[in-house]
C-alpha cells in the first residue's frame, strides 16, 4: 500500500529556481523534495508540473493544505 501524501513540515520550502521545467513532488517522498526523483511511480500520485519563463523564488508548499499547489497560499498559518 502506498503511503498517502502527507506533511514534510508546517511552513513551505523558498528556492530560487532557475528557468524551465520543474515537477513538485506530490506524494511527499521524494529525497530532493519538494522536487520529484521519481519515488512516486507505482502510486495514484503524480508530481505537479510547472514551467518558469524566468528564474525566480518559488515558495513552494510543503504543508500539503495549499489551495493553490504547488505554490504556498499561506494556509499553513492556519494548520
Ligand atoms: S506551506 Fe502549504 S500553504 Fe504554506
Amino acid at each position: 500500500m502506498t503511503k498517502p501524501p502527507g506533511r514534510v513540515q508546517k511552513g513551505p520550502f523558498v528556492d530560487s529556481c532557475e528557468p524551465g521545467k520543474h515537477a513538485w513532488c506530490a506524494c511527499t517522498r521524494s529525497a530532493t523534495y519538494p522536487y520529484c526523483d521519481g519515488t512516486h511511480r507505482g502510486s495514484d500520485v503524480t508530481p505537479i508540473k510547472i514551467v518558469l519563463e524566468k528564474a525566480c523564488t518559488v515558495v513552494w508548499c510543503a504543508c500539503a493544505c495549499s489551495n493553490n499547489k504547488p505554490f504556498c497560499d499561506g494556509t499553513h498559518s492556519r494548520i
